[in-house]
């Protein structure tokens, strides 16, 4: 799998160590920066660089670290086709992609340690959409809420 990754100067200590994690689990990594330690540099530019690789299919899967994972999950999101979002629990990381089709983990360096983080890293990346009727369903209805298209009903029945 190609995963595009990035980080400011509040993930960048953490990134080099998921590079290479990344890499020994037998993905093809696309560091997308920051490739030097700027304190003054801001975490929508790595963000967009990760969701736009993503978006346009030049990476299955986008990992962007930050302080917080926050910032990162905002800006992501901002590109279309993007389903990015903060996973500090390993559950999350991997049901986000079977149930949601997570595309973009965001994940905060001054939250979690290397060790979780790469838990979570490898529970992402091994995940797929489960493609099951009520996933695509949801799915499909994000996809008319990025769309501008979604009508305000909601479906209130079980389950
Ligand atoms: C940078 O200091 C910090 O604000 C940023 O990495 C991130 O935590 C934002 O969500």
């Amino acid at each position: 799998m190609r995963v595009a990754i990035g980080a400011d100067h509040g993930g960048f200590p953490l990134k080099a160590a998921l590079v290479t994690q990344i890499r020994d689990l037998g993905h093809q990594v696309q560091d997308l920066g920051a490739h030097t330690l700027d304190p003054t540099d801001d975490y929508p530019d790595f963000a967009q660089a990760v969701a736009q690789a993503v978006a346009a299919g030049r990476a299955e899967r986008g990992i962007v670290v930050c302080g917080s994972g926050v910032g990162g999950s905002v800006a992501a999101n901002k590109i279309a086709g993007v389903r990015a979002a903060v996973c500090h629990d390993a559950y999350s990381a991997h049901q986000g992609v079977e149930h949601d089709d997570m595309n973009v983990l965001c994940l905060g360096a001054r939250v979690v340690g290397a060790e979780l983080a790469r838990e979570l890293v490898a529970a992402f990346l091994s995940a797929q959409f489960s493609g099951e009727e009520r996933h695509l369903r949801r799915l499909n209805k994000v996809k008319a809420l990025e769309a501008g298209m979604a009508g305000g009903r909601r479906k209130t029945s079980a389950p």
